[in-house]
Parts: structure tokens; C-alpha cells; sequence
């Protein structure tokens, strides 16, 4: 969490994804965990002067940080404004747009081309002599499938892909230099993905189909249409959102079953377990681990 003073607005702004001193380095970034509970224990809640933040290692500590968007600001301001930087009430209103293509039932009705899409990379994959589990499977199938949705053209998928994962990349280290780095590559991606979506806005502007953009060219709130900036916002959300996240949930499950033979035993001998599996590996080594709120109030 930032807190808001007078320092420098980079800090402020890019403190969550500069990484804690404590994982700096990579092999403790890939299994955080250990690291974690002794932070819990020795500072629950702490200040971190490097990164100018504090941070909450807590539950129920955090918990009560997402649940009171009035003291804990999602405005955080390093992408253009979407809804994953805004607050009720305006936050609700638009969130609303987008729920219902992802309710279970709305997602159910999709399992069967996901379900195809994954048999058709695992046939590719066959044609090789080994297989490269991020690249080959939990890469491509997100950014497939998010593309269908939102309607973006298949093809583009790898173009989709690069800049997708640009948009997400955190700063190697605590250097200003890194941090530059980062911020002008992200800078770079959203210009590259707003062209990108607006050509296809204006697209649809002009043929409408059954897709997430022109759902979202036809939706009003409060009585009026989204502005273009507002469109935008939401199609690089949602892309962004759903790629990496997807894609280390699926690296983290198979990661877990590759390593614990007797799990995988099971699994082989009941496919009913996998749902649980994915539940867990949810709770257990989750994609996302930390995010980030501003003090809105001192
Ligand atoms: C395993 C997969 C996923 C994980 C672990 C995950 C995790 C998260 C987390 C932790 C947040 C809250 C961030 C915050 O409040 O600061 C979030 C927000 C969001 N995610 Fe995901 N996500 C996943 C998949 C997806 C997918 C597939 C999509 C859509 C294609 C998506 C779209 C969004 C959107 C639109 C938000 C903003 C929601 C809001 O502010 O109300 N996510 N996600």
C-alpha cells in the first residue's frame, strides 16, 4: 500500500511493482512462500522506505483494506484509468457491464472451445520432441481465447500476446534505471494496444458482431455511451487481466502435479479431482500475490 505524501510521483505510483528487497532475487520470487510467513510473523504490517510504501502481510488485514475502498484507494494511476483503478460508485457502474459475460453459466458456454482450443495445442505440441509448457500451452490458450471474446482477430494473437505481457512486466530490480525501463515499455505497449483496439472500435462502429467490444460500443451508463477512452480502458483490461494471470495459474498447477507424484497418481486415476486442484493451486501458489491500494485518507 502507498501512502500519500509529498515524494516524487513515480514512487508513489510504481512502489507495487518494484520487488521487496526480500525477493529480489529470482528463485525466491518463483517460491515466495517461506519468505512470506516470516514476514507475517516478525512484521505483519510494515514500512518499506525503499519502495515508500507499507506493506500488509495479514488476512484479515488485508481483507480490511479491499473491503473499504474509502481509506484504500483502488486509484493508483499508472495505466490510463480502467476499472481496476477506480472506486465505487463509479467503479460498480461499469463493472456491471462486463459481469455478465462472466458469470459460470456465461463461461460454461464456452468450456467446449476451450476445451477444443487446448486439444488443438496438445496435438501441436505432439508433433515435437518435448514440450514447452508456458510457450506451447498456458500462453497461447488464454490469449485465444480472450482475443475470441473480445473479438479481436486470432491471427494477431502473438502480437496480442507480446504486448499483452509488456503491459504486466514489473521493474528487474529497484534501480532508477529499471524502473525507466519499465515504465517506458508499458508506455510503449499501451500506445501499441490503444491503436491497436481503436482500429478494431471503429470496426465495429461500422459492423457490429456478437463480440465483448461491440457489447461494450452499444452499453451506457448513466444514460450516456462509454467515451472512446473508456473503451479502450476496458479492452487492454481485459486482455491484460486474464492473460498472465491464466497462464501462471495454469505453469502453477502443473508445476505442483509434475512435482508430487502421488498427487498425480490420484489425478490419473480420478480426473474429478481437477477442479479442486485448480481451487487450490488458486489458494496454495496463486498467479497473483500482491496487490496494490492508496491511503486515501491520512
Ligand atoms: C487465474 C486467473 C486470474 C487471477 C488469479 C486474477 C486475479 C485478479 C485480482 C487479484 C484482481 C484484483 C486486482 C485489484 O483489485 O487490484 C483482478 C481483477 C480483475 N480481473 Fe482478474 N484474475 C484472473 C483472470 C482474469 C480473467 C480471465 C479476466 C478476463 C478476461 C480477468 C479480468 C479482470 C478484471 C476486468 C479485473 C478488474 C475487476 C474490478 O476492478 O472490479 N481476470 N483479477
Amino acid at each position: 500500500m502507498t501512502k500519500q505524501a509529498a515524494r516524487p510521483a513515480k514512487d508513489e505510483r510504481y512502489a507495487n511493482l518494484i520487488p521487496m528487497k526480500e525477493l529480489q532475487f529470482e528463485k525466491d520470487r518463483l517460491f515466495p512462500f517461506p519468505i512470506y510467513e516470516k514476514l507475517r510473523k516478525l512484521s505483519p504490517v510494515r514500512y518499506d522506505k525503499q519502495r515508500d510504501c507499507w506493506d500488509v502481510f495479514k488476512y484479515d488485514d488485508v481483507q480490511f483494506i479491499l473491503k473499504n475502498p474509502k481509506l484504500f484507494s483502488s486509484k493508483r494511476g499508472i495505466q490510463a484509468e480502467s476499472i481496476l483503478t477506480m472506486d465505487p460508485p463509479k467503479h460498480t457502474k461499469l463493472r456491471a457491464l462486463v459481469n455478465k459475460s462472466f458469470t459460470p453459466k456465461a463461461v460454461k458456454q464456452i468450456e467446449t472451445r476451450i476445451k477444443d482450443v487446448t486439444a488443438f495445442l496438445l496435438q501441436e505440441v505432439r508433433q515435437k520432441d518435448t514440450i514447452d509448457m508456458i510457450d506451447d500451452i498456458a500462453g497461447p490458450l488464454p490469449v485465444i481465447i480472450i482475443a475470441e471474446m473480445l473479438g479481436a482477430p486470432i491471427e494477431d494473437r502473438h502480437i496480442i500476446k507480446t504486448y499483452s505481457d509488456v503491459l504486466v512486466s514489473g521493474a528487474k530490480d529497484s534501480s532508477d534505471k529499471a524502473v525507466d525501463d519499465m515504465v517506458q515499455k508499458r508506455r510503449d505497449g499501451h500506445a501499441f494496444l490503444s491503436n491497436y483496439f481503436r482500429d478494431i472500435l471503429l470496426k465495429r462502429r461500422a459492423h457490429p458482431k456478437e463480440d465483448l467490444i461491440t457489447m461494450l460500443l452499444q452499453s451506457e451508463v448513466d444514460g450516456e455511451y462509454l467515451t472512446e477512452e473508456q473503451l479502450l480502458g476496458f479492452c487492454i483490461l481485459l486482455l491484460v487481466a486474464g492473460n498472465e494471470t491464466t497462464t501462471n495459474l495454469i505453469a502453477n498447477a502443473v508445476r505442483y502435479i509434475t512435482e508430487d507424484t502421488a498427487m498425480q497418481q490420484q489425478i490419473r486415476q480420478n480426473t474429478d479431482y481437477i477442479p479442486n486442484v485448480i481451487e487450490e493451486t488458486l489458494r496454495y501458489y496463486p498467479p497473483v500475490q500482491a496487490i496494490g491500494r492508496v491511503a486515501a485518507e491520512i
